[in-house]
């Protein structure tokens, strides 16, 4: 986890920007450091330049501006050949000429191995991604899913430093792709390796991270670990990107320290924390997460806020039940509470009092 991680960068984005027309920057400002062995993983919505990214990490793509280091050294001055990094791109292309045994030996014999370790190699890595009868079949003759783990196998088979993964597991079911989230981590983790991952599937995401970096117009929002990125987004942006979000726009009142006064747009006033305001009469996006809000308003401490409100729609999801609420003047309040032997079953049309902790409702920009 990251603080067993060195505190030597291994990777470097310093301020790195990129056009592919000369015009619009697709990368905007980037700095990035990863320590040796982590695992980070880019999220962010299609065409916010993640590839791109991995695309220059790899040598692939050159930095409009910018300097990107592996080890120190500029990405620009290591030749292919001895970058040493494992790549699993999108278009997962193997080499259609040569079994799948044969792709996997391959990046181990340009790396001199010898014939007995190869083999070796070759058999775990395939075991690895539960292809370990396919060795002697051809690309053409798997499915994509198949072959999308034989991709994955042959980037990690020659263990290097450092691997850059672009949705490695997008055409897998959720069973497998499980299972090789559990492979990627634990493996990632044994070796050492350092790991780049870009992903849409915000589960993924938070499961197998050290940090997330969230990207959007080609910046990144917030860079943190999983929990923090979760429980403490920076801006509207992450909170809304991230889990499942309420939001209620007021105005501030007041700011002081640790605390802010909002009124919301219905008139009631409420305290939240400041987090992306900084002045009064400036407007807000109060974002406070599903888990966060009590029916049972007792069960909170003396400083809460409670608030009220009409329960619209009751849906049962099996291990939690899902309320939508009319909160403030907003219809698209949700609440989540655990299907426990007492839980209360909401009825529409119900008017009810709900009730939050002033450090869980975040004032961010509007
Ligand atoms: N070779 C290229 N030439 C011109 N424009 C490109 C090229 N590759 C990507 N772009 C543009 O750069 C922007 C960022 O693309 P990129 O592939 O990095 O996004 P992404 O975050 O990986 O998206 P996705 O999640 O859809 O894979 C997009 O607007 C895209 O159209
Ligand atoms: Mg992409």
């Amino acid at each position: 986890m990251a603080n067993d991680l060195s505190s030597d960068a291994f990777v470097e984005f310093e301020r790195v920007q990129k056009s592919y027309d000369g015009e619009n920057l697709v990368v905007k400002d980037l700095n990035l450091t990863m320590p040796k062995g982590e695992f980070l993983t880019m999220l962010g919505p299609s065409g916010s330049g993640k590839t791109t990214c991995l695309m220059m990490l790899a040598g692939f793509e050159t930095a409009t501006h910018g300097e990107i280091k592996l080890d120190g050294i500029s990405i620009n001055n290591i030749p292919p050949h001895k970058r040493g990094i494992g790549m699993v791109f999108q278009n997962y292309a193997l080499f259609p000429h040569m079994t799948i045994a044969e792709n996997l030996s391959f990046p181990l014999e340009v790396r001199k191995i010898g014939k007995s370790d190869r083999e070796a190699k070759v058999k775990r890595a395939l075991d690895m991604v539960q292809m370990g009868e396919f060795g002697g079949r051809r690309p053409a003759q798997l499915s994509g899913g198949q072959q999308q783990r034989v991709a994955l196998a042959r980037a990690l088979v020659f263990e290097p430093e450092l691997v850059l993964m672009d949705e490695p597991l997008g055409a897998l079911d959720k069973q497998l792709r499980e299972h090789m989230q559990f492979e990627i981590t634990n493996l990632a983790h044994d070796l050492g390796i350092t790991t780049v991952y870009v992903t849409h599937d915000q589960t993924e995401a938070l499961t197998m991270s050290d940090r997330v970096a969230v990207f959007n117009d080609g910046r990144i929002q917030q860079l943190a670990p999983p929990d923090a990125l979760y429980e403490e987004p920076e801006n509207s942006f992450v909170a809304q990107f991230i889990g499942e979000n309420n939001t209620l726009l007021g105005t501030i009142k007041e700011i002081s320290g640790e605390t802010c006064l909002v009124q919301l747009d219905d008139g009631e006033v409420i305290d939240a924390r400041p987090v992306n305001v900084s002045k009064v009469g400036e407007r807000t996006l109060i974002s406070i997460r599903p888990e966060r809000v009590e029916i049972d308003t007792d069960r909170l401490g003396p400083n809460a806020h409670t608030i009220p409100a009409e329960v619209l729609e009751f849906i049962y999801m099996g291990d939690i039940f899902r309320t939508r609420l009319r909160v403030a003047g907003r219809d698209d309040f949700i609440i989540k509470t655990r299907n426990s032997q007492d839980q209360r079953k909401l009825k529409p049309g119900e008017q009810i009092r709900i009730g939050w902790m002033p450090r869980d409702c975040r004032a961010l920009d509007a």
